[in-house]
């Protein structure tokens, strides 16, 4: 089954729609295709204990994860912002680890995408020397 970016962005936007962001107020979705053509949205979980928070793109992650996904191919992100808005550095590292050089498309919601690798993101990862 194909995806098309479109259908990704408008499930990554209503993932977004649950975003839980009572602290930041900044809302983040994703949708995460994985190789057999499932689609995991996530949002952002923030905590009062505000460095429990986790973003948007590993809870589509570990979600696809606990359902027996292994292997992805794109993810989008989307958030309501004039510059798009690129994974953190820690969701660059765990996105690296579980879907290697995956297609990242970052998404605004005036409509404005950009199409990256995460090599070009994440060009000198931990751990590829470790295992
Ligand atoms: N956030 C994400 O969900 N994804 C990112 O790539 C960047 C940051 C969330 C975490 C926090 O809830 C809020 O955005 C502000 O940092």
């Amino acid at each position: 089954m194909t995806q098309t970016n479109d259908s990704l962005l408008e499930q990554a936007k209503q993932g977004r729609t649950h975003a839980q962001a009572p602290y930041s107020k900044f809302k983040v979705g994703s949708a995460l295709l994985s190789s057999d053509g499932r689609i995991f949205t996530g949002c952002n979980v923030e905590s009062s204990s505000y460095g429990l928070t986790i973003c948007s793109e590993r809870v589509a992650l570990f979600k696809a994860l606990s359902e027996g996904a292994t292997s992805f191919t794109r993810i989008v992100v989307v958030a309501d912002t004039q510059e798009l808005t690129a994974p953190c550095g820690a969701c660059r590292q765990v996105l690296w680890d579980f879907c290697r050089d995956i297609e990242v498309i970052l998404s605004n919601l005036q409509g404005q995408s950009r199409a990256l690798r995460l090599a070009q993101l994440f060009p000198v990862p931990f751990g590829d020397h470790l295992f």
